[in-house]
């Protein structure tokens, strides 16, 4: 029997961690492990290479991924779906494991659906916009990043006196920034889902400085939408183009707010926007086992023909839950988490 791992999307760091924990219990039950090159991309063109023991060993702590990553959609590519369905009847496999967020899942659900594609899932994305799952691999090294990253900025913060402004990737979701802005100790954080207004996020910034502390941490989600009192939004982007799932690349709210606030407040303002940095590197020792306990599962999955499933935590549990429910909506910051933040705003 024969297996093939794609890893779809930005990469992430746990991504080689699933690759080796899926891989060596799969090679352990006897079946060949081949790695699809660049995500859905690899089966489109035939890109395939066998991923042994050798392959995967040595991975663990390794960021980004060892067989490439892209963000192809064969839906939007003339004949892309049926090249993928050649490709892996021509290359002998019985399953396919697809690494990803809900751009590579939502394609490998539609395949399941739609063609019966013997597909699992393993859920992927430092955003932790996946439903269905408690938490995304990656997604605790992002935040373990920017939270340094916030305690480092607190240094200039405090011995300029001024606002530094924090912009993080999470795109519609503000998962990185409210949980990165908790533990940074963040002044104000603003998010997509719950947005403050321009007005509401200054007045929070002066208060603090009433009270006698002249400088201030501000996370701002790159998605979030510049909100004012009249009622107006207004997205920032890097470019008006979408790829081939329909995205806009977020990027400059920071920028655009750090302008806002020193205008309105009067107080010295700057911006960090910490970018792909947050995607970079070595896993935290909790990515690695989340990745780790996700590859043993989807390999389980493959080996008992659980088609259309995909790994997911529930509490402190492995589950295998329906890729087509994972990806059915985002999963959004509810309330009573922005609320832990909003405590210890001002
Ligand atoms: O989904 C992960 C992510 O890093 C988002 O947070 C961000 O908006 C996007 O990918 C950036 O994509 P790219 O690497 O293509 O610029």
């Amino acid at each position: 029997m024969r297996a093939g791992i794609l890893t779809g999307g930005g990469d992430c760091p746990g991504l080689n961690a699933v690759i080796r924990a899926t891989g060596r219990r799969l090679l352990d039950n006897g079946w060949e492990v081949l790695g699809i090159r660049a995500g859905w991309r690899g089966l489109v063109d035939g890109k395939l290479e066998p991923l042994g023991a050798r392959e995967i060993s040595g991975i663990l702590p390794r960021g980004g991924t060892i067989i490439g990553t892209s963000r192809t959609n064969p839906y939007k590519l003339e004949g892309g779906v049926d090249a993928v369905l050649r490709t892996f009847a021509e290359s002998g496999l019985d399953a396919l494991v697809a690494i990803g967020g809900e751009d590579t899942l939502g394609v490998a659900a539609r395949l399941h659906e739609e063609r019966g594609f013997p597909v699992v899932g393993v859920p992927k994305t430092i955003d932790n916009d996946l439903s269905a799952t408690d938490y995304t691999f990656g997604f605790d090294t992002a935040v373990w990043i920017c939270t340094e990253a916030i305690d480092r900025l607190h240094t200039t913060a405090e011995s300029h006196n001024r606002v530094m402004v924090v912009e993080v990737m999470g795109r519609h979701t503000g998962w990185i920034a409210v949980m990165s802005g908790i533990a940074g100790g963040a002044d104000v954080i603003l998010i997509p889902e719950q947005p403050l207004t321009v007005e509401d996020a200054c007045t929070e910034i002066s208060r603090r400085h009433a009270k006698g502390k002249d400088f201030s941490i501000v996370v701002v989600s790159e998605g979030y939408e510049l909100t004012y009192a009249s009622g107006e939004r207004r997205q920032v982007t890097q470019e008006d183009a979408t790829d081939a799932f329909g995205h806009v690349r977020l990027g400059g709210v920071g920028d655009a707010l750090a302008r806002e606030i020193e205008e309105r407040t009067g107080y010295e303002t700057r911006v960090t926007v910490l970018g792909h940095v947050q995607r970079g590197g070595s896993p935290t020792p909790r990515d690695r086992v989340l990745a780790t306990r996700y590859g043993l599962k989807a390999a389980d999955l493959v080996l008992g023909g659980s088609w259309g499933r995909m790994a997911a935590l529930h509490g402190d549990k492995i589950v295998d839950v329906s890729l087509k429910e994972a990806t059915a909506q985002l999963k959004t910051v509810p309330p009573d988490w922005y609320g832990v933040a909003k405590a210890f705003f001002g």
